[in-house]
This record gives structure tokens, sequence and C-alpha cells, in this order.
């Protein structure tokens, strides 16, 4: 008897759909010797928040490897390998001092550089001390927050400046350490958090109609048991798919691009508002750095110059399933450090977009989550690590493509025994950026695809003159 096997991509086919291939290893994988662990630990990384080292150490983990940070009495922040090189009780309970970190088993005590000061347990004519070093990586505290370069030692590259960190009229301002650890740390693989920012179009869909699914929700049964199904689909749906509608069209007329820039990839966005087009620039700095400027929610209305990114931010894998994020806020002086798009009101609706841009999502319930999802709900079901090779990616995923191509050629490079793509100062000591908001009056000379050609060629003329002054 023949069997009859059926297409795939037939109606009903789950059957043949089952299988979940592998995640892609090369790009995903963070442990100790990985290919893209390696090509990560050429680079420097925020680990933690300066504000938060006091009396006691602090246990975290980076890319795999256990390790225990502290700051001493000479202010020397110090990251050293958790377990004790004697018999690896955890430093964690070891004692801070005025110089190093002492364990609190039997007493050996720590530089900040790994060398042993002491082991007052052993003989005064120990050679203990000269023969032992503790793994340590070295850090740098930048503007609040502690960076480390976990890599050799030989290929430690200079701590990158961005020209943006420095601009005149603006500070930086550290991200926090959330009030619970667990709301600091995702549960997801680095590389589907930090691609995430190069996806401008989720921004379209995810998060424009946020107010809409807010004004939604005062008409779900799962929100107020009053409400029926008749609610939902007769008085919430209708507004619901008018407001999504407007989104669809709006994004119509927008255009988008991707290149790759000195930094990794540069993302353009251009939107028209009446005879004003607003052109948006986003870096995506390899390995895992992003600089958005200001999201307009509302319509442009005058022309701007330059503005600059407000948000800098790092992506840092924990291991291959956790993940954390740093960023810095570029706060005009004199402003407040809170970012000031984080809310949204429509009515008596309000909405707090601060939440749905983190795993401070996870303080919500898990209905109320399912109705509002955020960046947190979308990325981390990706799956623990997403699966490349079960995704079908359009043309609106071309950002993605182009990372993930420059990480694996980074990834390539490191084990090819160079150096990977990395940023490179100018003579000012900075590394030039690209991320930029610029509002243009450019009357439309004509509708239709003649406007569209006028948006594109305004959009790519900014690009190419940012990317000439680099
Ligand atoms: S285990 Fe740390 S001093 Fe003995
Ligand atoms: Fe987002």
């Amino acid at each position: 008897m023949s069997v009859q096997t059926q297409a795939p991509n037939k109606a009903f086919s789950g059957y043949y759909h089952r299988d979940v291939p592998e995640e892609d290893a090369e790009l995903t994988h963070v442990g100790p010797g990985t290919p893209c662990g390696e090509y990560l630990r050429r680079f420097w990384h925020p680990v933690f928040w300066s504000s938060e080292l006091k009396d006691l150490p602090k246990r975290i983990r980076i890319l795999g490897e256990d390790l225990v940070i502290f700051r001493d009495g000479r202010g020397e922040i110090g990251l050293l390998a958790l377990h004790c090189s004697h018999r690896g009780t955890s430093l964690e309970y070891g004692m801070v001092e005025g110089h190093g970190i002492r364990c609190c088993y039997h007493g050996w005590l720590y530089d900040v550089d790994g060398r042993l000061l002491e082991a007052p347990g052993e003989p005064p004519d120990s050679t203990l001390s000269e023969r032992i070093v503790h793994g340590a990586y070295p850090t740098l505290d930048y503007h609040g927050l502690v960076f480390a370069y976990m890599g050799p030692p030989e290929s430690r590259p200079d701590f990158p400046i961005y020209d943006s960190f420095e601009l005149p009229g603006y500070h930086l301002a550290p991200s926090s350490r959330p009030k619970r650890d667990e709301l600091s740390i995702d549960s997801a693989n680095w590389l589907q958090l930090a691609e995430n920012n190069i996806d401008v179009v989720h921004a379209v869909f995810l998060h424009y109609p946020e107010v809409a699914r807010a004004v939604l929700a005062q008409h779900r049964p799962s929100a107020n048991s009053d409400l029926s199904m008749d609610d939902y689909f007769n008085r919430g749906l209708p507004g619901w798919d008018a407001a999504l509608a407007r989104v669809r069209d709006e994004f119509q007329h927008e255009i988008i691009e991707w290149q790759e820039s000195p930094l990794g990839v540069l993302a353009t966005e251009a939107r028209p508002s009446g005879d004003l087009v607003w052109v948006r620039l986003t870096d995506y700095i390899l390995p895992n750095v992003s600089q958005f400027p200001p999201h307009r929610y509302e319509k442009a209305a005058e022309e701007v110059e330059f503005e600059p990114p407000d948000m800098t931010g790092w992506t840092v894998p924990i291991d291959d399933t956790h993940t954390i994020d740093f960023s810095f806020r570029h706060v005009r002086d004199g402003d407040s450090p809170v970012w000031s798009g984080a809310f949204a009101q429509a009515g008596n609706v309000k909405i707090n977009r601060g939440v749905l841009r983190s795993n401070a999502s996870l303080e919500r319930s898990y209905e109320e989550r399912q109705r509002q999802p955020g960046d947190y709900e979308a990325q981390q079901s990706q799956r623990a690590i997403a699966v490349h090779a079960a995704e079908h990616l359009g043309s609106t995923d071309r950002g993605v493509v182009l990372v993930r191509k420059m990480i694996r050629e980074g990834i390539r490079a490191v084990q090819a025994g160079r150096e990977p793509l990395r940023p490179t100062a100018g003579t000012d000591g900075r590394v030039a950026t690209y991320c930029r908001n610029t509002i243009l009056n450019v009357p439309s000379t004509n509708g239709g695809s003649a406007r569209r050609e006028q948006l594109r060629s305004t959009m790519r003329g900014i690009a190419d003159a940012v990317l000439r002054k680099g």
C-alpha cells in the first residue's frame, strides 16, 4: 500500500510542520571557547551599575562566566572569577577590604587584578602568593556604568568613546538597576534582543497601536467580567480595526532602508508629514550596541536640522538564554533623565511605554501582558534561542539579515586569528556615529510615486552626507 504524502504548504498540514530545527549556534552561543563567545570577548561591555557597588560584593554572570564584582577602599573595581582559587568558595561571601577582597573560608586576599596578596594560614616563607594569580578582568567606570573587557589581554581595544557621549548641552544618565533582580534579566538569547534594535518595523506594528490596545481593553471580558464577547467584537474591535488601518496606511507612505556603515548597520527611515519629511537614522554598532533618536509619535511639526540620539544601549549576554540591558540616556542639561515619551494618554486611558519596552512588563499579570504585549513578550516568546532556520524572512527583515551577516563575519575573522571590525576613533579620539533625526521642508511637487521618490532621495542625501562625515 502506498502512503500518500502531503505537501507541507497545504492547509491543515500541522503534522508536517512540527519539527523545530536547531538554533544557529555560531551566532548565539556565548560561553568561553564558543565562536560567538570569543568574538564578543573582543569588545568592552557594561556589566554593572557603579552606584550599586557598596559594602557587599555582587555575584554576576556575563558571557556564561560566574564572576564577583566589588569596589575596594581605594575606589578600584574588581571583576574576579567567582570561585576562590584555594578551594572554590564563592567570593560573594568575601569581605570587601581597603585593598581587594578576602575570601571568607581561609582568608585569602585578592587584589582587583587577581594577584594573591595574602594567604594568612600559610607559613611566613610560603611562596604561594607569588605562584597564584586568580582570574580577573579589567574594568572601567564610565558615567556610572562599569564596563569590562573579558578577552585576551593582547587583543584589548581602547574603550570607544562615541561622539554622542560628548554632545555640548547634553549629559549621560545611566540606566538604573531595577527594584528586583529578575526584572533586570531577560530570559532569552542576546541576539534576538539585539537585532530587534535594527528592526524598526516592529515599532510600527507592536508599539504604535499601544493606545488603541489600551482602549480596546475597555471592551474585553478578560479585563472586566461584566462584559460580553458581543462588547468585544461589536463595540471594541471596530475601533481597533480603524486604528490598525491608520497605522498600516501611514506605514505605506514610509520609506525604510538599511545599509552597512563603518560601525555596523545604519537604518534610515523617511516619513512625510505634509510638506515636511522626517528622516530618522538609527545606529547598530557591532556587536551589540544601538543608538536611537527620539521617537516622534506625533507628526513632525517644524524643521529640525539635527536632533541627537536620546539613547545608547547595550545588549549583554549573561549566558546562552539570559541577557541584560544597560543604557545611557542622552539628557539635555537641565532636563529630567526620565524618558519624555514614557507615557501616552488617550481620553481616560493612560499607558506606560517604559514598561512595554522592558521586562518591567513582568510586573503585570499574564492576561494584561496578553492584552498589551510589549518588547519583552514579543522577544522572549520567540523561544529561549530564536530558531533562524524556522523563520520566513521578508523585505522588512533586511536590517536583521545584515546584522547577522556582519556578526558572522566578525566571528569568522576571530576564528581565523584576525581582529574583527571594531569602532575606530578619529583624530579627536572620538568614534563618529550617525544616529539622528532630521526634519526638512520638502514641498511636494507631485503626489503618489513622485512623492515617494522625493522622500527616498531626501533620505539618501542625508544618510550619504552623515556617513561621509565619518
Ligand atoms: S576557599 Fe577561599 S581561602 Fe580557602
Ligand atoms: Fe520595541
